[in-house]
């Protein structure tokens, strides 16, 4: 290794998956932070010439994307905001990469399926996103491998943990307030703790170092899926929630046609995570260890 720290670009990093990046990247370079909210370079992916001023500003020796338009019922009454963050400041990342020799970390998305499926989705399956907001990131996904830089896409699903907008908080508060509360039991997944995921992206990353200081993806590069293994209904996963914060509140299940929303859902959106796992030996563990070790924490900090 040279004598110089690389420099990591973290977007998003006031997100749920970026705040735990911000700590987890650290041992690997000097982290500096990029998006909206509290960081050290605000920046709207929507303005491409911001993005790119920041970027030849930087000069970092590696791009992390956390950043996204994540509000998927909004997105359908606004497809181009979200299509300008999801796809195109991914495509520019990527052509600017290419342009600086830096490699960009991407995330991306269980919602690029349709959701008709009985089996865990492999990397390769066909996507057939049924939302502004899928469409959007997998239209992403496809310009940064069309920019030629070395990249590495991580799919999430079900992204949850102890700051942001996330399902867990959502049914701590409303078990809270609520003696009910009606949950959807016909959409099955893989609840995946942000803290698993940052720290699983840092193991990663740590195996992609090059001897001049930098990192490299190279053959290893490409679409991965991270998620918690095992898999719920968004119902199984209120009911551990409520069990672990030993709540009395009764969860009633529902069928997603009577919780009618904006944007379509997959009904089935487990992931394969074999890949990961073959390349980098890297895996999370079971969905119900991530949300007890998340519940514990938020304990200790209440
Ligand atoms: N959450 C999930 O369940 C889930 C599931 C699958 C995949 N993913 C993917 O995982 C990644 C991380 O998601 P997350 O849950 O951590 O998202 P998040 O908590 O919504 O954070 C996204 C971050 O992006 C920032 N951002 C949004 N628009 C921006 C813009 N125009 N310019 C600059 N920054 C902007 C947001 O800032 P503001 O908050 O100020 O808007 C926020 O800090 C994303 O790629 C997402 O698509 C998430």
């Amino acid at each position: 290794m040279s004598g110089t720290r690389p420099v990591l670009l973290l977007f998003g990093a006031a997100g749920q998956v970026g705040w735990e990046l911000r700590r987890t990247l650290s041992p690997l370079g000097r982290v500096e932070t990029a998006g909206q909210g509290r960081v050290q370079h605000p920046v709207d992916l929507a303005d491409p010439a911001g993005l790119e001023a920041l970027v030849k500003q930087v000069r970092p020796s590696l791009m992390v994307n956390a950043a996204a338009y994540t509000a998927v019922d909004r997105a359908e009454s606004e497809p181009e905001p979200a299509r300008r963050v999801n796809a195109e400041a991914v495509g520019l990342m990527g052509r600017l990469g290419a342009e600086l020799g830096c490699p960009v970390l991407h995330y991306s998305t269980d919602y690029v399926f349709s959701g008709a499926g009985n089996r865990p989705w492999r990397e390769e399956d066909p996507a057939e996103p049924l939302s502004v907001y899928g469409r959007t990131k997998l239209e992403g996904e496809r310009l940064l491998a069309a920019s030629g830089v070395d990249h590495l896409v991580l799919r999430l699903a079900w992204v949850y943990g102890v700051r942001g907008r996330n399902f867990l908080r959502t049914m701590q508060r409303l078990m809270a307030e609520r003696e009910e509360v009606g949950v959807v039991a016909d959409q099955v997944g893989a609840p995946t703790w942000a803290r698993q995921i940052a720290e699983a992206t840092a193991q990663v990353l740590a195996q992609c170092r090059t001897a001049e200081g930098g990192f490299r993806f190279g053959g290893r590069g490409g679409i991965h899926h991270l998620t918690a293994a095992g898999e719920a209904s968004w119902y199984e996963f209120a009911c551990a929630i409520r069990d672990g914060l030993g709540l009395a509140c009764e969860v009633r299940p529902i069928a997603t046609i009577d919780y009618p929303a904006p944007a379509a859902r997959p009904a089935w959106s487990v992931l394969d995570n074999g890949r990961l796992w073959r390349e980098f030996g890297v895996a999370l563990p079971h969905w119900r260890e991530g949300l007890a070790l998340c519940l514990e924490e938020l304990r200790e900090a209440s």
